[in-house]
């Protein structure tokens, strides 16, 4: 049995680090384990230009150092194609995201018809810059546990046959559709994957009671969507890799009469995903998950240095204070089996 772990130091392809008081709270707890982070742009206003995620990039380089933010532009009916590649040639933008208007928090200003990103796209595929992919469709009619099968069918199938050099991420999946999908589809298609998928079903946002702090979008699926999601992740495909859409919001905001999607997983994450991986027996293949496979596929170098992990309890804490709120963790108040030797 193995005991101890070493792997390559991981990135984290797909977190939320907020701004203002909650990025000050939360930075740090991404910046202790990843090298490098994607930084979703779903602020308020969301970072639609090269000159907000510069200065974005500075505010969370204050809250926190010793990792490298990689920033995304978030997409817009009127996203300006020039201005997107000129960011992406400063080196600020690393990639762009695409959220459907009104699929999760903060999309209101998202992409009405993907058809309007045509020049945007053709852009982007010209010039190697990957788009990253909420893929949820938002039609009240489909059922939101349905929301992400029909998106792969509605939408992704046509921006893969009309762009067929745009590297892409389907971000969080969350169904054996997804998993099969991105599995059966080109090498410029990838996906990345949550610890809450990968250790939870429908059944926690009920067990006992309603449990806000299980709630996160895409909505958790049934088992055989989880069981599918793992098999993907631990399959040693270079397709799938680490992305922990950690989402912090205040506890007030989560535990409420319409709680905010978003579980914030940045402090135990890799802690996290050594649990499912160590379950499964495939261990061996953490490394490649984490540390490897996102960095191959967006381009970008492996990483120097280490982290350890080793099988020992660790308690994960009920809260943790930001300056003016607190957040819940996900794992709040269990203790988990592997810890990272700091
Ligand atoms: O649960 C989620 N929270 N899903 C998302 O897509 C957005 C995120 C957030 O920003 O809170
Ligand atoms: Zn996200």
């Amino acid at each position: 049995m193995t005991d101890r772990l070493t792997i390559r130091r991981p990135d984290d392809w797909h977190v939320h680090l907020r701004d203002g008081a909650m990025l000050r709270g939360v930075a740090r707890f991404t910046a202790r384990r990843f090298a490098r982070a994607i930084v979703m742009p779903n602020l308020q206003p969301p970072v639609t230009t090269t000159a907000a995620a510069a200065a974005y990039r500075d505010r969370i380089l204050a809250a926190a150092d010793g990792f490298q933010p990689l920033m995304t532009c978030y997409l817009t009916d009127h996203t300006d194609p020039d201005d997107l590649a000129a960011g992406h040639a400063d080196g600020v933008f690393t990639a762009a995201k695409l959220y459907p208007a009104g699929a999760t928090t903060n999309s209101a200003s998202g992409v009405t018809d993907v058809a309007k990103l045509a020049p945007v796209l053709d852009r982007m595929q010209a010039i190697g810059m990957p788009l990253l992919v909420h893929g949820e469709v938002t039609d009240p009619a489909i059922d939101i546990f349905d929301r992400e099968a029909a998106f792969l069918t509605r939408v992704l199938t046509g921006i893969l046959r009309d762009f067929p050099a745009l590297k892409i991420v389907l971000e969080h999946i969350t169904t054996a559709d997804a998993a099969q999908f991105v599995a059966d589809g080109p090498a410029t298609l990838a996906a990345t994957i949550t610890p809450q998928h990968l250790l939870l079903d429908r059944n926690a946002l009920f067990e006992g009671g309603l449990r806000p702090h299980a709630y996160c979008l895409p909505v958790l699926k049934r088992e055989r969507h989880r069981r599918a999601v793992v098999d993907a992740a631990i399959s040693g495909s270079p397709k799938f890799f680490l992305g922990t859409d950690s989402a912090p919001h205040g506890v007030r905001r989560k535990e409420a009469a319409c709680g905010c999607a978003g579980i914030f997983n940045a402090p135990f994450a890799l802690e996290s995903y050594a649990t499912v991986f160590d379950r499964e027996g495939a261990l061996d293949r953490l490394e490649g998950f984490a540390s490897e496979h996102g960095a191959r596929f967006y381009g970008l170098p492996l990483n120097e240095g280490t982290v350890t992990l080793e099988r020992a309890p660790v308690l994960v804490p009920e809260r943790i204070a930001t300056e003016d709120d607190a957040v819940v963790p996900f794992h709040a108040g269990e203790t988990l089996g592997w810890r990272v030797v700091d």
